[in-house]
């Protein structure tokens, strides 16, 4: 495909892309277990994919939180604001969780390198669905869900079924019934089984996995051999547009795993 050839895909990139059933993937050197390095190379691959596919001109783009992008967001390059109006927004509320790992700072650190501008949401991760209901009425949060709903890419992390439900709080019950459902992997409040199943969710304010396939881009950072198991279980749902960025270390272990 044309999008191979602008961009150089590597024969192991375009057989990944195949396996995972996505457009395309960009592998970076390294192991992000081992590699503290790879979040830099990751960072100036997101870059690069967004200089290429984003629009110029006025641009949204939803963030979401986790340890991968915050710490590839400040390897985003200056000249990807040239000629861009980009504007960052959060996914959801994450309110609860590691203030350096939050959308909020997230979005503020790449409006900051990309001479660009930020909203915020201040809200608890998780709500219930009484809550729900009546924030999304609120105006400015009607507003800023609208900007997610209109937004030109989305940027996501994969997490680590256990490790995310922890992060969010979850008691020793929960936890279980999470392992006895076999959760493997979590995005956007969706728990995933193996089979590609969602087995438990988080209602949450934001966006909503079910509108994803409407944004036009979407990035999933993800990297170390010990995510390999949760990228391939999210990826059996990704929609097809998504760009799947990650390291070798989590790459050979999918491709051996065929
Ligand atoms: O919090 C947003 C998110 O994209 C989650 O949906 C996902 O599970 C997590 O980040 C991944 O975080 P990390 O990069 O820390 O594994």
């Amino acid at each position: 495909p044309l999008i191979d050839l602008i961009f150089n895909a590597g024969e192991t990139e375009v057989e990944l892309a195949k396996q995972l059933g996505i457009e395309r993937t960009i592998i970076v050197p390294g192991n992000a277990d081992l590699q503290d390095r790879v979040y830099q190379e990751l960072g100036e691959a997101l870059s690069s994919a967004l200089d290429l596919l984003l629009p110029l001109g006025h641009s949204i783009v939803t963030i979401l939180g986790g340890d991968v992008i915050a710490k590839s967001a400040r390897f985003l390059s200056k000249s990807l604001g040239n000629n861009r109006q980009l504007e960052f927004v959060p996914g959801r509320g994450a309110l609860g969780e590691n203030v350096a790992t939050q959308s909020n700072t997230i979005v503020q650190e790449m409006a900051e390198k990309t001479g660009g501008t930020y909203k915020t949401l201040y809200l608890p991760e998780q709500v219930s669905e009484v809550a729900y209901r009546s924030l999304i009425r609120e105006d400015t949060i009607a507003d800023l869900l609208q900007d997610i709903s209109q937004s030109d890419a989305v940027i996501h992390g994969i997490g680590l079924a256990q490790e995310m439900a922890k992060r969010r709080g979850y008691g020793s019950v929960e936890l279980s019934n999470l392992r006895e459902k076999k959760a493997v992997t979590e995005c956007f409040g969706c728990f995933f089984d193996s089979n590609g199943k969602i087995v438990d969710r988080i209602t949450q304010v934001g966006l909503q996995f079910e509108n994803l396939k409407k944004i036009p881009h979407i990035f999933a950072l993800s990297c170390g051999a010990k995510k390999a198991e949760a990228i391939k279980a999210y990826m059996l749902n990704a929609p097809r547009q998504t760009w799947l960025i990650t390291d070798e270390g989590a790459s050979s272990m999918i491709l051996k795993g065929k």
